[in-house]
């Protein structure tokens, strides 16, 4: 297999970075904007993820361009005793996408949550704005054949995270209103 070049970034803990953190919150309301709307519709609601991605049990990871801004950040919650960890959130600055920092952040998280027990790593990741042809459907009775069928529309990020080595393992109809449903994926990740 091709060896990928290696990202311009370094990985660390966002908890030891005071400044970053803020420019972790405006990127998640920037981030989201388009097709999310109502995730972090501002700076505020975006200043409390980042607080409560810093508890002590939680991971938060950040990538620093050279120049030691900030090019994305990722987080992690432990469920399930800690044998599964949920990923959350995950965001890239638009300048800074499809030059493998995204990769680089959840393999990074895979890592750390492994070497605490992990054995999955998994996530949600809705379709609020037709997205998929999961969207605006009615789902039901056969909810896993449409999942086991789904094609991407406009670049949704499950297409993101399979090339990361996700599988599909659930949707959650309805989840975000009637046709806005929650994808569900996840990956080994422990020994
Ligand atoms: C999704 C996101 C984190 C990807 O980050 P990125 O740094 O651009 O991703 P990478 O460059 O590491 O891409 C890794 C691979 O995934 C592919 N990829 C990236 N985004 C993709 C998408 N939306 N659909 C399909 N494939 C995608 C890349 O082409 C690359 O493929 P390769 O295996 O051929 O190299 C970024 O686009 C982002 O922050 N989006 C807005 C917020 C968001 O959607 N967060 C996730 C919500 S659950």
């Amino acid at each position: 297999m091709a060896s990928r070049t290696p990202p311009p970034c370094t990985l660390t803990d966002l908890a030891a970075l005071p400044a970053a953190q803020e420019a972790a919150a405006a990127l998640l309301v920037e981030g989201f904007r388009d097709h999310w709307p109502d995730a972090w519709p501002d700076l505020d609601s975006a200043r409390q993820e980042v607080a409560g991605m810093l508890a002590a049990e939680r991971l938060a990871r950040a990538a620093l361009a050279p120049d030691g801004t900030l090019l994305g950040w990722i987080g992690g919650i432990p469920e399930y005793d800690g044998l599964v960890w949920e990923l959350h959130p995950l965001v890239v600055r638009a300048d800074g996408r499809g030059q493998g920092v995204g990769r680089a952040l959840v393999a990074d998280l895979e890592t750390l949550c492994a070497a605490r027990g992990g054995l999955t790593l998994m996530l949600g990741t809705d379709d609020e704005d037709g997205m998929t042809t999961l969207a605006g459907a009615d789902l039901y009775p056969d909810v896993l054949g449409a999942l086991a069928a789904i094609q991407d529309r406009k670049g949704h990020p499950f297409g993101f995270y399979r090339r990361c080595g996700f599988s599909l393992i659930g949707v959650i109809p309805d989840a975000n209103g009637r046709g806005k449903p929650d994808i569900l994926m996840g990956k080994r990740i422990g020994k």
